[in-house]
């Protein structure tokens, strides 16, 4: 018993230091008529979903980060930095991975 607490309360220990070791990258995605969503990745280089469905034209980075999005037609884009790039041709985006550099 005492040791499946301990053993407990070490992985979140562990996942509580996993957490800080990476930061977020603050995106702004961009579409028609000034419309935008923000989304926040952290750069564990992990995918993760972007479940907006807005047409985006553009994404843009506050930077700190390499990330890759991928859109719903299957263009990836790559933002390294503190960017805008453009999606070609627009569309909705439906994940995005972040790392550090
Ligand atoms: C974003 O995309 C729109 C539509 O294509 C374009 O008019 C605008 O100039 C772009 N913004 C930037 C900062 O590239
Ligand atoms: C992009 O994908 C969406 C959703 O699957 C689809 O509705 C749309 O027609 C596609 N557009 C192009 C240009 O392929």
């Amino acid at each position: 018993m005492k040791t499946t607490l301990i053993a407990t309360a070490l992985s979140s220990l562990a996942v509580l230091a996993s957490a800080q070791a990476y930061f977020e990258v603050a995106i702004t995605f961009t579409g028609a008529d000034g419309a935008y969503y923000n989304q926040h990745f952290p750069t564990d280089d992990n995918s993760h979903p972007i479940t907006n469905s807005m047409v985006v034209y553009n994404i843009s980075s506050a930077g700190g980060g390499f990330c890759t999005f991928g859109g719903v037609n299957g263009t990836d884009v790559v933002v390294f930095g503190p960017e805008t790039v453009a999606v070609d041709p627009p569309q909705a985006m439906s994940w995005g991975d972040c790392q550090t550099d």
